[in-house]
């Protein structure tokens, strides 16, 4: 079984950063949203993709825009207006979800009744239309837009179209489906393949002339044009795609035939799948991981990176993963900042030692991904040459304006993403479009203004309990006029958010709780708020205030467990704990009941 030796230190490196405590993080360095390098002059400066000049070195991530369109895949309002805030909130490229081109041929694609629950590029101007006034509304606040287009979803697409279509799944080989490794997936032909490929050209061609800026291939994470171009999925014998790195190669030159020389294409790819790293030699050899240990070294990428340039690529974006190590490709909270710097930063030198140039002529800007809305870190990434990019996707549906914050020094004001994938990953699991559980505009910019309109009768409002929704909820009452009390009964505000960043790993939710307290403070000044710390209510001093509404935010209550004889055991809840250390007293072993994420987290800080 292949690995490398740098994966295999990365991957190692995820699992336990935070034991080693010289690790940046632990510092109060990368995973801070400090401002010690502004002005950010790196970040801000203009850069140029083939012939398109983008303004800032920032890149909105693609993050399916899944039900963000009608039944026909035509963009809707939705989505307009999401991708809008993006763009008037600064940053300089934004890059849509992924939309497929291979309706009628990946089965998992499309819905009962030919409908779509993604946005389509490959029908008629009926869906064109729907891109246009995407791109023309983009360009209106300075910012470029590309589109993700993927050749399908292969093996990791919902195999549910065995049973609403009497249709199997389809993949590069005879791979397993993903979420029921029992369905096979159908080994797509030789002809089919071909189709995708003009399909591939034809919507690059359509999507240069509804205005949109730029074509993204979606090559990574082990979707159907991974499954194609890495050994690990494709292990066919036979015919044209027998050789791995054809599909691609093919594809890119039937795109810049269609598009001509000048319009920029993308292409997203791991450095590698991992796979073996993560799962080592046992793991490996047992089903349905057994099939794909032959997966792309980091040399075999990079030599097929450079196939793709010369077959016209402009621009890559790098990450590391798949489906099958899910973690890797959406770092949630627990993974290190910047995760990926080494992976785009290995690219970057490999492509400077070739002198590797596009078609065009240009060097091939490098964009970084993963957990970097941090923005010391994204600034630092570009200056010392880790990418020439940074592309930022939770981050943005945390705070659209996350640039413009950055740009003016505002950076205490960017809302931070928490890394909690309640509302974008796991949203887009359940078929939703992107949400965000610190933003609650995100998805729905096209109902909820973007300030909070002024109340037509000011109220005296009484909030209890200072956790996230009392700190935002008297925030927002008091921005749209209203007189607001914010009672806590304890000497700080964040209530779980409070003994939830206690772990080291929770550095995203300390940031979190950070940026409510500077907010609050700020709202304090500005607006008729008032903030009571030590302060429990009760119903007399509730009814003295003469209050029109009074909101309870006083969260969750934690439950003990039905556990015959508990009140004769020593016993103590992990968030007090969390806390107050000291409650351990002189005990020697402890028992956690309860392995979620609490127990897990309170198991290894004790
Ligand atoms: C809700 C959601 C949907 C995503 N959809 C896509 C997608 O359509 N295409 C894609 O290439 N990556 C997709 N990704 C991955 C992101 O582009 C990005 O690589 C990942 O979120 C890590 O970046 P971040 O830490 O800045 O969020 C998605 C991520 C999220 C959170
Ligand atoms: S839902 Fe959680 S992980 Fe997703 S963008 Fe919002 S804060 Fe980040």
């Amino acid at each position: 079984m292949k690995t490398d030796a740098k994966i295999q230190e990365l991957v190692n490196s995820y699992g336990n950063w935070f034991t080693n405590p010289d690790h940046e993080n632990s510092a109060g360095g990368a995973g801070r949203m400090t401002k010690d390098l502004y002005p950010y002059t790196a970040m801000f400066s203009p850069i140029q993709i083939n012939r398109t000049k983008i303004k800032n070195r920032l890149v909105m991530a693609p993050m399916g825009n899944i039900d963000m369109c009608e039944e026909t895949g035509r963009p809707n309002d939705k989505m307009l207006q999401y991708f809008f805030a993006r763009a008037k909130g600064g940053v300089g490229l934004i890059t849509t979800g992924l939309v497929p081109i291979s309706f009628g041929i990946d089965n998992s694609v499309i819905e009962p009744g030919k409908l779509s629950y993604f946005p389509r590029i490959d029908r008629s101007r009926t869906v064109f239309a729907g891109w246009r006034d995407l791109a023309q509304g983009v360009h209106n606040f300075g910012a470029k837009i590309f589109i993700q287009l993927t050749p399908g979803l292969g093996r990791v697409g919902n195999p549910q179209c065995l049973v609403n279509q009497y249709k199997f799944p389809v993949s590069a080989s005879f791979n397993p489906n993903f979420y029921m490794p029992q369905i096979p997936c159908m080994r797509l032909s030789d002809r089919k393949l071909n189709r995708i490929i003009r399909n591939a050209g034809q919507a690059a061609a359509d999507a240069m002339a509804a205005g949109i800026d730029g074509v993204y291939l979606h090559g990574h994470e082990g979707y159907l044009l991974e499954q194609m171009t890495n050994p690990a999925f494709n292990r066919r014998k036979l015919g044209r795609f027998a050789d791995w790195q054809r599909f691609g190669i093919d594809m890119v030159k039937e795109m810049r035939r269609r598009v001509g020389p000048h319009y920029p294409i993308m292409y997203r790819i791991d450095l590698s799948l991992a796979l073996n790293e993560t799962y080592g030699e046992e793991g490996m050899s047992k089903p349905p991981l057994k099939k794909f240990r032959n997966g792309r070294t980091i040399d075999e990428t990079l030599e097929y990176m450079e196939n793709l340039v010369k077959a016209g690529v402009d621009i890559f974006d790098v990450d590391l993963g798949c489906y099958d190590n899910w973690w890797l490709p959406h770092p949630p909270s627990g993974m290190p900042a910047g995760c990926f710097l080494e992976v785009s930063r290995i690219v970057k030198e490999r492509f400077r030692e070739r002198g590797v140039k596009s078609n065009a002529g240009f060097d091939v800007p490098i964009v970084a991904v993963g957990k970097l809305g941090y923005p010391d870190l994204a600034e630092k990434a570009i200056r010392d040459g880790y990418c020439d990019m940074v592309m930022l996707g939770r981050p943005l549906l945390a705070d659209p304006e996350w640039p413009a914050k950055a740009y003016s020094g505002r950076v205490e004001e960017i809302t931070p993403c928490i890394g909690c994938q309640e509302g974008c990953i796991n949203e887009f699991v359940e078929g939703g479009h992107p949400q965000c559980a610190v933003n609650p505009r995100t998805g729905f910019e096209h109902i909820y203004p973007e300030n909070p309109p002024k109340a037509d009768r000011v109220k005296k409002i009484a909030v209890v309990g200072a956790g996230p929704a009392g700190v935002v909820l008297s925030i927002t009452a008091a921005r749209r006029g209203h007189k607001v009390e914010l009672f806590e009964k304890s000497g700080q505000i964040g209530g779980k958010t409070i003994p939830g960043s206690v772990p080291k790993i929770k550095f995203d939710v300390a940031n979190y709780r950070k940026h409510l307290e500077h907010m609050l403070a700020k709202a304090e000044k500005e607006y008729d708020l008032k903030v009571h710390l030590n302060s429990a209510v009760d119903l007399e001093k509730l009814s003295e205030g003469a209050y029109d509404s009074i909101v309870f935010a006083t969260g969750a209550k934690e439950t003990l467990p039905p556990i015959p004889g508990l009140d004769k055991v020593k016993h103590v809840q992990a968030t007090d704990l969390l806390m107050n250390p000291g409650l351990l007293g002189d005990a020697k072993s402890v028992v956690i009941v309860g392995g979620g994420e609490v127990g897990c987290e309170t198991a290894y800080w004790l």
